[in-house]
């Protein structure tokens, strides 16, 4: 479980977070939605240590790892997908999967690996492919199939859909759901609230780096996509 506590993030005068808690259980998907600057990016960082928190804690499972280096976190079972997906482009797909298992057992890898091309059959026969000449869709994949190499017990992911067709966007999110059912908790990140409130049981809005609304989908849900609709 993986707990919020008044989490401030600064950037010098900036104050991208005031103050955010929330908690992510295990086996369930938490969204988090939010306009543009809102703080969600800043969120994710601030969890997989790579932006140190100003103020707050951030408990995983009781450890406190709000001022610990990304790579303990990882090995914690944390794994972060940025927003942007920042892969190695000049890689091919199976190298950018070898990569995200550096923290897994060389026994495990093979067995992981194919457990992704299952999970995201578009990969299948993209894996000498360079990771820059993939599809967008495709890039996403291979950016959450990624983090899934270290084994995580949560990941966080930031904007799957962004810039996606609606039908690719909804083949990432259904691979999401498809991973809560393998034992990791997702906190996902997303502008499209629609496909987020379909995938998550609880959701947190926040705006201006404070928690507007914090309940499950079935009680937020129709307020949240009549805000949405301009
Ligand atoms: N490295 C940085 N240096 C200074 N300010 C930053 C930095 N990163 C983010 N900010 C500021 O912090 C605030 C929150 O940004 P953040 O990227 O966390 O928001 P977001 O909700 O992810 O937005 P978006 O939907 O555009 O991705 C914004 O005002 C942003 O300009
Ligand atoms: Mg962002």
């Amino acid at each position: 479980m993986l707990v919020l506590e008044n989490l401030e993030v600064r950037y010098g005068k900036i104050r991208a977070l005031r103050g955010v808690s929330l908690t992510v259980p295990d086996h369930a998907v938490v969204a988090v939605l939010g306009p543009n600057g809102a703080g969600k990016s800043s969120m994710l960082k601030a969890i997989s240590g790579t932006v140190r928190p100003f103020a707050g804690r951030i408990l995983w499972n009781g450890t406190d790892i709000s001022r610990m280096a990304p790579h303990k976190i990882l090995r914690l079972g944390i794994a972060h997908v940025p927003e942007g997906r920042a892969m190695i482009a000049p890689l091919t797909v199976e190298e950018n999967l070898q990569m995200g298992a550096y923290i897994t057992p060389r026994s495990e890898i093979d067995d992981m690996q194919d457990r992704m091309l299952e999970l995201f059959p578009p990969l299948k026969a993209r894996l000498s492919t360079t990771a820059g000449s993939l599809s967008g869709g495709e890039q996403q994949m291979l950016a959450i199939a990624r983090g899934l190499m270290s084994k995580p017990k949560l990941i966080a992911i930031d904007e799957p859909s962004m810039g996606l067709a609606p039908a690719v966007a909804n083949d990432v999110l259904a691979a999401l759901a498809a991973i809560v059912q393998t034992g990791t908790s997702v906190l996902l990140v997303e502008q499209n609230a629609a496909l987020a409130l379909r995938l998550a049981h609880d959701v947190v809005v926040i705006g201006h780096g404070e928690v507007q609304a914090a309940g499950t989908s079935e009680e937020l849900g129709h307020d949240i996509l009549a805000a949405y609709v301009e």
